[in-house]
């Protein structure tokens, strides 16, 4: 609350990922609270904040203890959140998990002009069944546009293998046949995943995180042992 939000958004967008380290736990209501100084709040079925915990046995990937691929929040929903917070209530050192974020405007910047020329024209379709707080089919053009910035971003979810992941998401490249979409997408993840575009969060209990959800993509490293973790995030829209 000492700074203003101004500051931290400034922040936020030059470095794409703030992390805070050291606060204070605040409520559920509070941390909600807090959130809306910057913006609408996404209202997902569940509430204004989504509780991150493993569960023993998940209807969705994301509350299982494997990695979670690439992908920006809300390509589900008609909102476009701009920012995500989380909180960090509880966390178990050394038992992996770490949130990992790509630079989708350094992966943009360092293509040739023929690639990004390519990368123009294309939209990609995102289907997944709602079991969890999201779900539904969607059509995104690959490049956008920063909000804020003007800057071109990637809006990419990497395709999940139904046998792996649970309540999959998958993916085509539109007006690509499904082998050449697969090599598409499997290149493009690749790219995403090299270490100068990344940075890979290792949680501690006090740590807020903002992120920026138009230049980043972000997923989760898979647990390494048994975890306590609970996170709590907020969507900025
Ligand atoms: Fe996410």
């Amino acid at each position: 609350m000492d700074i203003p939000v101004e500051k931290l958004a400034r922040w936020t967008e030059e470095s794409r990922v703030l992390v805070l380290r050291g606060f204070d736990r605040m409520a559920k209501q509070e941390f909600a609270d807090y959130c809306r100084l910057w913006g609408e709040l996404l209202k997902w079925e569940p509430g204004e904040v989504i509780d991150l915990v493993v569960e023993d046995n998940p209807k969705n990937y994301l509350f299982a203890s494997g990695d979670v691929p690439f992908h920006w929040d809300g390509a589900f929903v008609e909102a476009n959140p701009r920012f995500f917070f989380f909180q960090c209530l509880d966390a178990t050192p050394g038992a992996g998990g770490e949130t990992v974020f790509s630079d989708t405007t350094a992966v943009y910047r360092d293509a040739d002009s023929e690639l990004r020329q390519q990368w123009q024209g294309m939209s990609l379709t995102y289907s997944t069944e709602k079991l969890a707080h999201y779900g539904g089919q969607v059509t995104e053009r690959l490049i956008a546009q920063h909000p804020a910035t003007g800057v071109p971003v990637l809006r990419f979810a990497e395709p999940l293998d139904p046998a792996v992941y649970k309540n999959p998401v998958h993916v085509r490249v539109d007006g690509f046949g499904e082998a050449e979409s697969g090599d598409f997408l499997a290149a493009m993840a690749e790219r995403l995943h090299q270490p100068e575009y990344c940075y890979a969060h290792d949680w501690r209990a006090g740590d807020i995180v903002i992120a920026d959800n138009y230049s980043l993509v972000h997923g989760r490293n898979a647990f390494t042992g048994p975890t306590n973790r609970h996170l709590q995030r907020v969507e900025v829209i």
